[in-house]
């Protein structure tokens, strides 16, 4: 944030970005739930140039124990940036921004997550950054609460995240690597779609009154488009498993029929509404 952008680079320039996007325009997002075998709940993620895993595993028992809690689950988060994930090679393991990102990203899930239903045990949420483009702790956080839902773990809504910023006095959403660099503001935003609420609030850089609150609104409204992404990939998931975790028929029993194949896909998990994941 704040560096000298190299001679002739220009961040805004008629209206586009240096990547051809307008300024409330997204970098295209994928989202695939349930990619690891042994975790509890998972997702891989591409968002931009950013490509993210998260693994979720628990409740499980707690070590150490005299972290445990009578009264609740705690929630334990780790973000990570592997070595060959940026272009100078980042050192392995975790240093202050990762021990910060790995604290915020805690926090903002803790408050959706229905601990007292789990006490005395721990639910770890691992997110390891394979690539990085900027805005890789909302990317984070995005593929991380799929994970959970994938999980089953009860929530009372799934956490999505956005960045807003500015660069060249404009008011953007989802800055690029350059506009993260070299432009003057980046504010990621996490919310609970669902809710409405704000799990995470972080800036830097400055703003006006005015641009603070449309950078605001930009921001929350973006996390309500990718919740719609967040769901469409566990509805994916639910088609995928009705149709793979099937149970062999029994050999006097008829194959299924396309259209008995096509009632699993279109039905919603079994006591869940699509607004509970
Ligand atoms: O990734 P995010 O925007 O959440 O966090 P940041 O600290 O603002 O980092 C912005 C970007 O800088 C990252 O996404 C990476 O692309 C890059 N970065 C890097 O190249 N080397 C690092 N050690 C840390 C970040």
């Amino acid at each position: 944030m704040g560096m000298k952008p190299p001679e002739g680079m220009k961040l805004w320039n008629n209206g586009k970005r240096i990547d051809g996007r307008s300024a409330d325009e997204l970098r295209p997002i994928k989202i695939h739930a349930g990619v690891l075998k042994r975790a509890d709940g998972s997702c891989y993620l591409e968002w931009g140039g950013n490509k993210v895993l998260a693994g979720v595993y628990g409740p499980r028992e707690v070590h150490p124990r005299h972290d445990m809690n009578p009264t609740q689950a705690i929630v334990r988060c780790r973000y990570n940036m592997a070595a060959f994930s940026v272009g100078d090679r980042k050192r392995p393991g975790p240093d202050r921004r990762s021990q910060e990102i790995s604290k915020v990203t805690s926090e903002a899930l803790r408050p959706v997550i229905l601990t007292h239903l789990f006490p005395r045990t721990a639910i770890d949420v691992f997110v390891e950054i394979i690539e990085a483009e900027a805005g890789s702790r909302c990317a984070g956080l995005t593929a991380a609460s799929v994970a959970l839902a994938d999980a089953g773990i009860p929530m009372k809504g799934m956490v999505a995240a956005c960045a807003a910023g500015k660069i060249d006095g404009h008011v953007v959403l989802d800055l690029a690597r350059e506009e993260d660099n070299y432009g003057e503001t980046d504010l990621p935003i996490a919310t609970i779609p669902r809710t409405g609420e704000i799990v995470l609030l972080q800036m830097d850089g400055d703003f006006t009154d005015e641009e603070l609150s449309q950078a605001i609104d930009m921001a929350i409204q973006a996390c309500a488009r990718i919740h719609e992404i967040q769901k469409q990939a566990l509805r994916d998931r639910y088609k995928d498993a009705a149709v793979t975790d099937r149970p062999p028929a029994p050999p006097d029993m008829e194959p299924p029929t396309a259209s008995d194949e096509g009632a699993d896909v279109l039905e919603k998990p079994a006591g869940g509404s699509e607004e509970g994941w």
